[in-house]
């Protein structure tokens, strides 16, 4: 008896040494590591967690107050700090940080919109080249470079769909359409958190501004937007889907009001959409004091109610406005906040801090060999020329002007943009001092023709001035000059936040300026550089070629030169809607029908129409030109009816007649004929960049599914309705070269 129970002894206390050491060695996870520090923390360090301060060093908003933000830090008083650039900046407040009763670490977060320490072309541009591939690139090199340079988190994608080219914001975005902008955000997601979070050179990406910013009433930066649910549901969420689909660790919530909420306080768009319908894991940070604002709004009464309804509705992190730092921790002390939603923010925005490595290193990303080579690595400019080039729009190109000759003797070079270096980068750019990093337009022509060609060069005129003094000796040169190239556009502070504009023509006397050049009778090429879509109706009538440069970055001037003279075929599409006018604002392609469609600018009589401006744009969505020539034929669909949740298979001939190499971007558009709610006359539903050489023929496929057949209902059902569908494939929404119709039938 006495054996039996010894060694029953013996085998229970050898398991449960067993146990134990598994249980000390066997990894935590990381939410058993976010309970044990959440179990540590004061209510005053996690409210603490929740509050963003800007770093004194540069301000991207209305600057609030200083205060001692670094007792705050070393009290672990603060989550994160914006606006900080560079790991020696960094790793003195992780320092700080780390002094701090329960070490935690600080984010911090930078507007790293398009570059960081190469400039890419401005977002819009981008977009305009539709290459995914080249979009995620040139994403991931920023994140390389911010990672490099101590920063966790980049403000972007901006995903805003954007339908007014008089708000200055458009330049961030992917322009006017939803399936667009949709992939857009995937791609620039994953460019930024790269293999994912933890690795040297992901940064967590920021999906904003949530939502509807874009659709701010008049084009007014700021202002109210007012939509049917449907609207919102249809064309305004799905790019901030696909940005939480592709793993966005965060969201920014807007500024504006929609339908009468501020999205800061929108438990709607923030609790019932985000975190409850998608499930979002990460956290919501809030816009340059939106918390606050939401006084001015004339939602709350003071910052007090203003915590008290962005931390209900979902907002976790308060940027800036110190609403939650004054009030929160007394909201939870009045049982007006439950200290559970206190906690559950706290722990999500812990979470991504385990996820970074912070908590295992929080100088992980503060090493300044690392630094010193990522923002000096000669291949990241190779892949800003890159894209930068494939941004370019081809407008108009009579006569087949471009590409010029490398052997062309004398070129004038004219206009206030032509030697500028600093408006090449946009308004988001992270502002080095130094331009010598910058390729004016000027110097690319000079890299690009070396001692080949005579260049003379005058200003002509200024950006937005009125003077016409230099009109003279512009006309000069022109006259000296075998062909003109003008360059003009906006400063690079006329687009971009609180950059909205009501008139969006050529700023200044630029147009008169080209007027003039073009009365010399010499070959004009116009290069436009802007932020968002512009109006030059008299120069897109008369000149001979247009080149859209929108904002390039570092590599502008190579990138263009690389067009000029057919180093590359230009490949860009239009992001965005031209309009003729403003009095045509907002326009955008993919419209309804009405009941009394205008079938053309003679059928106005009772009619969806003006009666003094036509009703098309100047320029369409989806509309670039080539030097070369596609042709679209052999247009074949598997099946002309297609069952609930089967597929049909489309595809086409895609040939390159002409002489040129290059690149066509193939859209397809659907358009359901009749449903329970009117559709689009048109909807970009895929595309293909396709690459053929001159004589060289691709077949083309796309694959029709239910996916692109939805839509959302009246009652907000994502469905299908059998019914004829248009089948449109076109070089723009108003290029269609196939069309064919089929038959969705019920099941
Ligand atoms: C700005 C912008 C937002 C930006 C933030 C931080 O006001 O609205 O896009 O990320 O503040 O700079």
């Amino acid at each position: 008896m006495y054996r039996l129970t010894f060694l029953f002894r013996s085998c229970f206390l050898f398991f449960a040494t067993l146990q134990t050491v598994a249980g000390f060695s066997q990894k935590k996870t990381i939410d058993q590591k976010i309970d044990s520090v959440l179990k540590l923390m004061t209510l005053d360090e996690k409210v603490g967690q929740m509050n963003q301060y800007s770093g004194p060093w540069a301000h991207t908003g209305p600057i609030t107050e200083q205060g001692d933000f670094l007792q705050q830090v070393k009290g672990g008083k603060l989550g994160s700090l914006l606006n900080i650039n560079g790991v020696q900046h960094t790793r003195e407040l992780q320092q700080i940080a780390m002094q701090s009763r329960l070490k935690i670490p600080l984010l911090f977060g930078q507007d790293v919109i398009h570059g960081y320490r190469t400039t890419f072309p401005i977002p819009l541009a981008e977009a305009a080249s539709w290459d995914l591939q080249a979009i995620e690139l040139s994403a991931r090199i920023a994140a390389t470079e911010a990672a490099a340079s101590g920063i966790h988190w980049t403000f972007a994608p901006m995903v805003d769909i954007a339908r007014d080219p008089r708000w200055g914001r458009v330049m961030e975005g992917a322009g006017e359409d939803t399936y667009l902008g949709s992939q857009i955000a995937g791609a620039r997601v994953r460019g930024f958190q790269g293999k994912g979070l933890g690795n040297i050179d992901a940064v967590m990406a920021c999906a904003k501004h949530f939502a509807a910013y874009g659709a701010a009433i008049g084009g007014r930066d700021y202002n109210s937007v007012d939509m049917s649910e449907r609207t919102l549901w249809e064309f305004y969420l799905p790019p901030f889907k696909a940005a939480a689909d592709a793993g966005a660790a965060t969201f920014m919530n807007s500024f504006n009001d929609l339908n009468g909420i501020p999205a800061t306080a929108n438990s709607y768009l923030q609790k019932d959409i985000l975190k409850g319908k998608w499930k979002f894991k990460g956290f919501i940070v809030s816009d340059w004091g939106s918390v606050g604002e939401m006084v001015k709004h004339g939602y709350v009464k003071n910052n007090y109610e203003a915590a008290l309804a962005a931390v209900l509705a979902g907002n976790d992190m308060d940027m800036e406005s110190r609403a939650y730092r004054n009030h929160l921790a007394q909201l939870v002390k009045e049982n007006k906040v439950p200290v559970a939603v206190v906690n559950e923010a706290v722990k999500r925005i812990l979470k991504k801090k385990f996820e970074l490595g912070l908590f295992d290193d929080p100088y992980k990303f503060s090493n300044a060999q690392r630094e010193q080579q990522e923002l000096n690595n000669p291949e990241h400019k190779k892949i800003a020329r890159d894209i930068s080039k494939k941004s370019i729009v081809l407008l108009k190109n009579e006569n087949n002007l471009l590409p010029l000759s490398k052997n062309i003797k004398t070129i004038a070079v004219i206009g206030p943009l032509a030697k500028s270096k600093m408006e090449m980068l946009g308004f988001w750019s992270t502002g080095w001092p130094d331009s010598n990093y910058i390729v004016s337009q000027y110097e690319g022509l000079q890299n690009k023709l070396g001692t080949g060609a005579k260049l003379l060069y005058a200003r002509g005129c200024g950006i937005e001035d009125s003077s016409r003094n230099g009109f003279d000796e512009a006309i000069a040169i022109a006259q000296q000059a075998d062909v003109v190239i003008i360059s003009v556009g906006e400063k690079r502070d006329m687009s971009g936040e609180a950059k909205s504009r009501s008139n969006i023509h050529l700023p200044g006397v630029q147009e008169e300026l080209i007027k003039a050049i073009y009365s010399t009778g010499k070959p004009v090429v116009v290069l436009i550089s802007a932020g968002r879509p512009l109006i030059f109706n008299w120069t897109a009538d008369h000149v001979q070629s247009i080149l859209y440069t929108w904002w390039l970055g570092d590599e502008a001037g190579n990138a263009i030169a690389d067009v000029l003279f057919g180093d590359y075929n230009p490949s860009g599409k239009l992001p965005m809607t031209f309009p003729l006018t403003e009095g045509q604002l907002p326009i955008y392609y993919n419209h309804f029908n009405t009941g009394r469609p205008a079938e053309n600018d003679r059928d106005r009589f009772y009619r969806s129409a003006y009666i003094d401006l036509s009703i098309h744009p100047k320029f369409p969505f989806g509309y670039g030109l080539s030097y070369t020539n596609f042709k679209y034929d052999n247009l074949k669909l598997s099946s002309a009816t297609i069952k609930d949740g089967k597929t049909i298979d489309v595809s086409f001939t895609l040939t390159n007649t002409g002489k040129y190499s290059g690149e066509e971007v193939v859209q397809l558009y659907l358009r359901d004929e009749v449903a329970s709610v009117v559709r689009p006359v048109k909807e970009l539903k895929d595309f293909r960049k396709v690459f053929l050489q001159p004589g060289e023929s691709k077949q083309v496929t796309f694959i029709i599914n239910k996916e692109k057949l939805s839509f959302y209902n009246q009652k907000l059902q994502w469905i299908t309705e059998p019914g004829k569908f248009d089948l449109m494939i076109g070089s723009s929404s108003d290029d269609i070269r196939l069309k064919q119709s089929f038959e969705l039938n019920g099941n």
